[in-house]
């Protein structure tokens, strides 16, 4: 592939960068072992969906940068612009009773896109986790204000989920492993029940069976916890875990209707399904199903500055004196006017529907590697897919090698990226891609799992 843009980067070459970040880098989530048998990939230009790296080498990226969160590719001047405008107007002016402007016009155009009455916004700094945090203590206060279960501080969330990196939001975590290294210096009152599944249902059930149980565990859980004692239950409408489940259908209805019963607030964590991922802007429209409260970040400014937020209803703010919370760069203006940018741009380029139709075309297009005996599952909603894959499909086992690794690290040497998430393959691109990037992709992976899988004798 041909490189776009020479990689500028202090004139260093990338041999230097990756000494520089051995010396003085400490690199997330990835281990050490992991990162040396992998290489480090470190990147100085992106264009399109095109990202290249410091050595020069150009690959396309259907990860929106790995998180998800780059939906409208690399390299938008106009987003760029937005941000640069904003930041000579005025920079930012504050906190508390302070605000800029674009930031509320922001709040008011979360309004419009944000489903059902959801209308109203708190801003956090710029992450997936403080949103969910925050979300937990609106939930909170909201039923300590409201005063008919004001002992209400219990979380439900699910096996396998991820909400985060700190404090109330790690402790929701399961998938993941970085809630475990800090226990137990996380928050009380945060209990776990099952999550539907796709593919692999364990106990040896039928997945509708499992699914249908693990809707109904949450009203078990609430009862174990004291329904007084419980302020909300957490889910991601798709679960990240093992690569892009989608709740199947009924799910959350069900989810709806227990939570009602209990008066436990339901909270839609669309940090990575928000602004358009699924073919909706937000993933449970799918489904027809209102949250009481949803958490948002990554996409929300198209990658290209951090911010995130948590939307609710008019009612539940109005049962509040004031939300005591607060951090000193909650809804900062450059990152608001990302973000109206970036609304913007998939509003008039009308890539919302483009997503599903898109996302529909991808899905096909993969679903030609579950030929290969060692693909269990493609599936997947709007512009998130996956490509489960197993060394039984009688079985339906993961591997416990590093089979799936390889196949993502053949296709990055074939010159494309593509995710890898517990058993699975994940493909998440920005929503504008091309249809021929898109089929390039996909012939690359096919061609990483049919070499890997020869070489592995595995066809
Ligand atoms: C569903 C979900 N919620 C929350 C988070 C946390 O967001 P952040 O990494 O911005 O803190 C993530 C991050 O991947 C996520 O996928």
């Amino acid at each position: 592939m041909a490189s776009t843009q020479q990689p500028v980067a202090a004139g260093r070459t990338g041999d230097e960068l990756r000494r520089l970040a051995d010396d003085h880098y400490i690199w997330p989530l990835i281990s050490k072992q992991q990162l040396a048998e992998e290489g480090a990939m470190i990147f100085a230009n992106g264009d399109g969906v095109t990202l290249t790296d410091v050595d020069g080498k150009s690959y396309i990226d259907v990860t929106s940068s790995w998180t998800r969160a780059s939906s409208l590719g690399y390299g938008n001047e106009r987003i760029a612009r937005a941000v640069y405008d904003q930041l000579v107007r005025l920079h930012y002016a504050g906190t508390v009773a302070h605000v800029v402007d674009t930031t509320i016009e922001l709040a008011a155009k979360l309004a419009d896109v944000a489903p059902g009455r959801l209308d109203t916004t708190f801003f956090v700094s710029g992450s997936g986790s403080e949103a969910n945090e925050a979300a937990f203590k609106l939930a909170r206060f909201y039923h300590q204000a409201r005063g008919i279960k004001p002992r209400a501080y219990k979380v439900i969330a699910r096996r396998n989920g991820y909400h985060g990196g700190a404090g109330g939001a790690q402790a929701a975590n399961d998938w993941l492993h970085t809630r475990q290294p800090s226990e137990p210096a996380v928050p009380p009152g945060v209990s776990h029940i099952p999550a539907p599944v796709s593919y692999r249902a364990p106990f040896g059930l039928e997945v509708e069976q499992w699914n249908r149980l693990a809707a109904d565990y949450l009203e078990q859980q609430i009862l174990h916890e004291g329904p007084e004692l419980v302020a909300a239950f957490i889910a991601e409408p798709v679960m990240q875990a093992n690569g892009a489940q989608p709740a199947p259908d009924g799910y959350f209805r069900r989810v709806r209707e227990i939570c009602d019963k209990y008066d436990v607030l339901l909270i839609a964590d669309e940090v990575i399904t928000g602004f358009g991922r699924t073919g909706e802007w937000f993933c449970m429209e799918h489904w027809g199903v209102e949250p009481d409260i949803m958490t948002m970040a990554k996409a929300m400014t198209a990658g290209y500055i951090a911010l995130g937020g948590v939307m609710t209803r008019r009612e539940i703010w109005d049962a509040m004196p004031g939300f005591a919370h607060v951090h000193t760069f909650n809804g900062h203006p450059a990152a608001a006017a990302a973000a109206l940018a970036t609304i913007d741009i998939k509003q008039r380029e009308g890539l919302i529907p483009r997503a599903k139709e898109t996302g529909a075309y991808l899905l096909e297009s993969l679903r030609r590697l579950e030929e290969l005996p060692i693909v269990g599952q493609t599936r997947g909603l709007g512009m998130w897919v996956a490509v489960d894959l197993t060394s039984d499909k009688a079985t339906k086992a993961g591997f416990e090698d590093d089979t799936v690794r390889a196949i993502a690290i053949r296709a990055r040497e074939l010159g494309v990226i593509v995710g890898v998430n517990g058993t699975a393959i994940e493909m998440a691109p920005a929503l504008n891609i091309s249809r021929e990037d898109l089929d390039t992709a996909v012939a690359t992976l096919e061609r990483a799992t049919r070499e890997v899988a020869r070489e592995r004798n595995l066809l």
